[in-house]
């Protein structure tokens, strides 16, 4: 017999519902936490199930907080980042039990060349948090983003003044583009083939220009961000770094690529980007294309996961830029309303697509 109601048991579960909610922040922080001791790499380096005992002795923490490391791998293991596994037989004949890493802890090792966990410690730095705290303000002011009503300054101009901020921002752009690349200079080769001259517009510190750069070497590469970001960059064989305003001029080129870029400004600010590289590029005949690596919305295709990290993309975009993550529909809209006569997206880079646009 059952011992509470169905309507006890709904209320339960909506309670549960609730809790989980109100604590998802727990994960975050609580990876956050192990990777800023190092526990990935730790456990890396080991190079076999590590103890919790072993582990311990191996942070540099107080010892006398070490049974709450245990805690703190018990809900990283619930979470996926770790597994436990059996270690040989002791000399006593007692099996002990260690920590490994998982495919997701990989990526946030400091040595794994696709590591992201430059990307992660953006993500979490305090001046991208903090702005959470005042989406309900933002939502009764007038400023244009949630970053603006914490900081008083568009997340850009920020990075400007705080050269700490702007590595930090920098190195965790770099590394994701470092994990795209990979993808792109393999499985796009056709995208580069065709085109000689190519500029990255908001290319940051180069890293995806660079690949490209290396893996098409006919490819006259620019690299365009504003002047602090590129300032000192230097120049290598057929890659040059410029920089200057993309709502005041782009410089020419065949193609002219945004990664990440398009998703940071509303449709108007996007009108005005898309309308300068017409200005830059050449007829389609001619070779002449945008690419743009951005996420494609689609509520319905995709699992609840998938669908679930676009939609924190698209919030993530409004609290602390102009921009939104954009459907088909309205990527088709912006590329019709800035001229451009057609479009082919390739979604091939997970919950991001390729999307080539032709004037
Ligand atoms: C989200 S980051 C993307 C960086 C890079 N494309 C990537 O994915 O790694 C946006 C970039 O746009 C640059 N940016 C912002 N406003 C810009 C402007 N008005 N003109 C040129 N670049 C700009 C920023 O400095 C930053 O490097």
């Amino acid at each position: 017999m059952d011992l509470i109601s169905e309507e006890a048991r709904e209320l339960f579960k909506a309670q549960a519902h609730v809790w989980n909610h109100m604590f998802n922040f727990i994960n975050s922080m609580s990876l956050n936490c192990a990777i800023q001791l190092d526990i990935p790499d730790v456990i890396n380096k080991h190079g076999k199930p590590m103890t919790l005992s072993d582990l311990v002795h191996a942070l540099s923490i107080n010892k006398a907080k070490g049974p709450c490391i245990y805690r703190l791998m018990r809900i990283l293991v619930h979470s996926g980042f770790f597994q436990i596994s059996q270690l040989d037989e002791n000399k006593n004949n007692v099996v002990e039990e260690g920590y490994v890493l998982t495919p997701s802890s990989r990526l946030l090792l400091k040595d794994e060349p696709l590591s992201i966990r430059p990307l992660f410690k953006t993500e979490l730095h305090p001046l991208l948090i903090t702005p959470w705290h005042s989406l309900s303000q933002w939502f009764t002011n007038k400023d244009a983003t949630s970053f603006e009503t914490a900081h008083g300054k568009m997340i850009w101009d920020r990075a400007g003044d705080d050269p700490n901020f702007c590595n930090i921002f920098d190195s965790g752009m770099a590394s994701d583009t470092y994990f795209v690349s990979n993808v792109i200079t393999k499985e796009c080769r056709g995208v580069f083939e065709k085109i000689n001259t190519l500029v990255d517009v908001g290319g940051g510190t180069g890293t995806l220009a660079m690949a490209i750069a290396d893996a098409f070497p006919h490819l006259i590469c620019t690299v365009f961000d504003l002047p602090h970001v590129v300032a000192n960059l230097e120049d290598r064989q057929n890659l040059t770094f410029v920089g200057g305003n993309m709502f005041e001029a782009i410089p020419c080129a065949d193609a002219v690529l945004f990664k990440w870029i398009l998703h940071c400004w509303s449709d108007e600010e996007c009108l005005t980007i898309l309308s300068r590289c017409k200005e830059s590029i050449p007829s389609k005949e001619k070779g002449g294309k945008v690419i743009i690596i951005d996420i494609v919305v689609d509520g319905k295709k995709g699992d609840h996961t998938s669908i679930q990290t676009q939609l924190l993309f698209d919030m993530l975009m409004m609290v602390n830029t102009r921009g939104k993550e954009r459907t088909r529909k309205e990527w088709e809209e912006l590329f019709k309303a800035a001229g451009y006569r057609d479009y082919k997206i390739t979604p091939i880079l997970g919950l991001r697509s390729l999307i080539e646009v032709f004037p």
